[in-house]
């Protein structure tokens, strides 16, 4: 046997392929802020952007332009709350980005990120008792007040980033009483309390003001946790789970793909991004590592990947093949 015999050419190369990507399978993270007129990048992320939902339209129609068709929505506004008020407010940056990006491309379909570390002051993606314990039921009840906010701007689904035990059921049900039944939640399952988020928490304003999120984030050392919180989010009603970081837990993703015949997501996050960003704009790699690593993360057993490089893979479609 002699396995280069189907390496030989390009023709046959194509022929034995065996995972393709396409621009179905990918998912571009945007961030909307308050303010006007304000088309600003992100210190850690080049090529990245804050944007003002009077820019959000002209923003849109590039992104289409480039074949995206998935957006996820991150809002940032200026004033957070104890309450995190701004996370559900029925004008709030995510709610009303949504009704600007349907009223522009009425086929970009729209994710949602569900989470509080964004709208609370103190950065957390949950509420306290006084003894330092996650106050469950306020969590969950504002998390589903604020996922049913983004169905009632017109949001295609919703997806909570937030790692609180029993979210997914609590969300469903709050969503099915509202009516919004066809409305799917991506849960992020298997999330790790990764310092490969260090560019996000500065891109999003949401850095905890006290401690980390080691009690409701997974540890770096667990894969059998994973498939449990996986496990337990499909019981729940995720319709599609997901693992993040993407590269350096390829191996969950792997593992979580066999649990179920649900699809799965996986986000290639803003460290890595960044890292590879670097490299390459400095010369130490060719782009073409770009493509490769979304091909590893799609080969591993992600059908949908959230990437920050969405908006070079049209081109890199054409000339990487
Ligand atoms: C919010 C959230 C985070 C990311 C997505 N949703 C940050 C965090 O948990 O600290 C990270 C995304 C990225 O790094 O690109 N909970």
């Amino acid at each position: 046997m002699l396995p280069t015999r189907l390496r030989k050419n390009i023709g046959i190369r194509n022929l034995v392929r065996e995972t393709q990507l396409s621009m179905n399978d990918v998912v571009y993270p945007l961030f909307v802020v308050d303010g006007q007129g304000i088309r600003r990048e992100i210190g850690a992320m080049k090529d990245q952007y804050h944007l003002s939902l009077d820019m959000l339209g002209a923003e849109i129609l590039a992104l289409k332009e480039l074949g995206i068709r998935y957006v996820i929505l991150f809002g940032v506004p200026d004033e957070k709350d104890g309450e995190a008020t701004p996370a559900f407010a029925e004008n709030g940056l995510v709610q009303e980005a949504i009704r600007i990006i349907k009223k522009t491309d009425p086929g970009m379909y729209i994710i949602t990120d569900v989470c509080l570390c964004e709208y609370k002051s103190d950065g957390h993606c949950c509420f306290f008792e006084d003894d330092g314990d996650i106050k469950r039921g306020k969590t969950l009840e504002t998390l589903s007040k604020t996922a049913l906010s983004h169905a009632e701007a017109g949001a295609d689904m919703v997806a909570p980033s937030d790692m609180m035990d029993g979210r997914i059921g609590h969300m469903r049900e709050t969503l099915d009483r509202a009516g919004y039944e066809s409305i799917p939640i991506m849960a992020y399952s298997a999330k790790y309390a990764s310092s490969f988020y260090g560019p996000f928490r500065e891109a999003a304003n949401s850095a905890p003001a006290f401690g980390d999120r080691k009690s409701y984030q997974m540890d770096p050392a667990n894969s059998k946790e994973a498939l449990k919180e996986i496990m337990l989010d499909i019981d729940e009603g995720a319709d599609i789970v997901m693992v993040k970081p993407a590269m350096p837990y390829l191996d969950i993703i792997a593992q979580g793909k066999e649990l179920s015949y649900l699809p799965m997501a996986a986000y290639q996050v803003s460290g890595e991004y960044a890292m590879i960003r670097t490299a390459v704009d400095n010369g130490l790699m060719d782009s073409r590592v770009i493509f490769e690593s979304l091909l590893s993360i799609k080969r591993a057993g992600a059908d949908i990947i959230i990437t920050y490089f969405a908006k070079e893979l049209q081109a890199m479609l054409k000339d990487y093949q």
